[in-house]
């Protein structure tokens, strides 16, 4: 129901007279806040959460573009800053029983969804938390909080993105959209109206966020993890505080995070092939394929220069290449 516009207040009504709008390629009105495109009641929960979210300095935010690596991304962090607690009893971890997005719950999707303001303070501390949100967004939440926290951002190429999107709009719907509509769709990604697009501002505002604040912002690519997965996992737990040691290393502790939460072993577990999300989705509608170029399968030739065009046009000169 993030699509509707059931939940939102009087004030957020008037604000979304006020704003930008258009329409998605299946119809529903999307509005444009601050740069970036909402359906109403998904403005309602961003709202909501950028006013009374307060991170602690040990929360962790994982922030991606729908489709982008957001489980994958869920189940590493979780895995990595929460080892030692599993590492004598791996048959316990909580990602064998649980889909990932129920241990790292999103703030504007399921904690501030349909007008819920939650008490956060009653998650044990490290919390981990994911957004959908660019930065500016999400910075407006947390420059409220005392110290800073750790934001982690996956992007992945935006023809990946896309094509994994239409799956995943295929599996939600249990219905296989016509070409037609897959053409709508893809237009909708090229003039960037789509929830949380345009893709290029959502990406670019991570990506100036990390140079700007290596300490506390991480940019990775889907792509970069599936090509050297134990240079880009070990880059995370630096990032996050908590290195592999030496020690770790020798007794094959990054393998094993990364066998744990691989799409295979995720997607085989019970929880991942029957079960619901908290939010009512199919566990499964998140695991696919996880391929690399998985696009050239789906795009014509002249569909892919025509995004290539309109990426390169829109990154050039900010330094961030794929
Ligand atoms: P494909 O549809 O290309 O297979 P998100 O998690 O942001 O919703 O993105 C879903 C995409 O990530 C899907 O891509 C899915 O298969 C892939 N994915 C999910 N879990 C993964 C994992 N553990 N490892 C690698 N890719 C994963």
């Amino acid at each position: 129901n993030y699509m509707k516009d059931d939940n939102v207040s009087q004030e957020t009504k008037n604000l979304i007279a006020s704003l930008p709008s258009d329409k998605d390629f299946m119809g529903y009105g999307l509005y444009n806040y601050k740069g970036c495109w909402y359906y109403p009641n998904t403005l309602q929960a961003v709202l909501d959460f950028q006013k009374h979210f307060k991170p602690r300095g040990t929360d962790i935010i994982l922030a991606s573009l729908p489709k982008g690596g957001t489980t994958w991304l869920k189940s590493l962090v979780f895995a990595v800053v929460h080892r030692d607690k599993y590492s004598e009893n791996t048959q316990t971890h909580p990602l064998l029983s649980q889909n990932p997005h129920d241990l790292v719950p999103f703030l504007e999707l399921e904690l501030y969804a349909n007008s819920q303001i939650p008490d956060l303070t009653k998650f044990p501390s490290p919390m981990i938390f994911s957004t959908h949100t660019h930065l500016q967004a999400l910075r407006e939440a947390t420059t409220k909080a005392s110290s800073p926290c750790k934001i982690v951002y996956v992007c992945r190429g935006i023809k990946d993105t896309f094509v994994s999107g239409w799956h995943y709009r295929n599996m939600l719907h249990r219905t296989k959209m016509d070409q037609a509509t897959f053409e709508l769709m893809f237009d909708a990604y090229c003039r960037g109206v789509l929830l949380y697009g345009p893709y290029w501002e959502h990406v670019l505002s991570y990506w100036k966020g990390s140079l700007e604040d290596k300490e506390n912002v991480l940019f990775m690519k889907y792509e970069e993890i599936i090509e050297e997965p134990r240079i880009q996992v070990k880059r995370l737990a630096e990032f996050l505080k908590c290195p592999f040691t030496a020690e770790e290393e020798e007794c094959g502790s990054v393998e094993e995070i990364l066998k744990l939460c691989s799409l295979r072993n995720l997607s085989n577990l019970e929880v991942n092939k029957k079960g619901t999300t908290r939010i009512g989705l199919d566990s499964q509608i998140f695991f696919r394929k996880g391929e690399v170029g998985d696009w050239k399968n789906h795009l014509t030739p002249q569909m892919a220069k025509t995004v290539d065009e309109i990426i390169e046009c829109r990154l050039r000169g900010s330094g961030l290449i794929f």
